[in-house]
């Protein structure tokens, strides 16, 4: 049944360009698409309104909130009840949120069931951090995206200055770094490549060339096994 749709999963570290990678390849194959990080974004900002500080010990309640809100996905747009919160979930303070939240084993596990729904025909491309090694373990293929910390601190910043919002490349890359160390040394799933996963570093490459990458990845899987 299920075992049978195809997953393509790209991990890796903060800023590495998974959300744009995976958004393209899902659309260039007409797959779905799950951004999971957005899920642990939402949680972080619920819980913040709701005035539970982001604290292990709060876990409990914490995932308890989550498994009460109503997340829905259109498109690109992500909406918690009647509020679209596509843009509020993308500053730099609901990344480090969301990091904090997800090293809560109580919200990891409360996030489980709701992200392997996404998995529906024609396939699913999953963007994230432990989407190869805990969520989707059998995906046939799982890319582990990296660049250099300095490559993607530039990305970052150049994005946000794009925006009108203002930022500085060192104090950037310290919290990319920060958030990377607390994602890749928490005791659950945390970031690393899955045993089977190919590597792939965009640090010198576009868009289009990771893209065609991945695609000839997926189609020499199909051709091959
Ligand atoms: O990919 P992102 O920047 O939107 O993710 C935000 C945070 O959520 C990230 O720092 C760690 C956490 N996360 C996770 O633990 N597992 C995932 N599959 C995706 C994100």
């Amino acid at each position: 049944a299920e075992e049978h749709i195809p997953v393509i999963c790209i991990d890796g570290p903060t800023a590495s360009g998974k959300g744009t990678l995976a958004a393209v390849v899902a659309q260039k194959l007409g797959y779905h698409f799950l951004d999971s990080g957005s899920l642990y974004r939402i949680t972080g900002l619920a819980a913040t309104r709701a005035q539970i500080p982001l604290d292990v010990a709060n876990e409990q309640a914490i995932a308890d909130l989550l498994q009460s809100l109503p997340i829905h996905f259109e498109g690109s747009h992500i909406w918690l009840g009647p509020e679209d919160v596509s843009e509020l979930i993308r500053t730099e303070e609901a990344g480090m949120n969301a990091s904090r939240v997800s090293a809560f084993p109580m919200v990891r596990a409360a996030l489980i069931d709701l992200q392997r729904r996404f998995r529906a025909l024609p396939g699913l491309v999953a963007d994230g951090r432990d989407m190869g090694t805990v969520i989707f373990p059998v995906a046939p293929l799982k890319v582990y995206l990296t660049a250099s910390a300095a490559c993607r601190a530039e990305r970052r910043y150049k994005q946000l200055i794009s925006k009108g919002i203002s930022a500085t490349l060192p104090s950037l890359r310290a919290d990319l770094e920060a958030r990377d160390a607390r994602d890749a040394n928490r005791s659950v799933a945390p970031l690393r490549p899955a045993q089977d996963a190919k590597l792939l570093d965009n640090s010198e490459l576009s868009v289009d060339q990771s893209v065609e990458i991945v695609l000839n990845w997926w189609q020499s899987k199909q051709l091959y096994t």
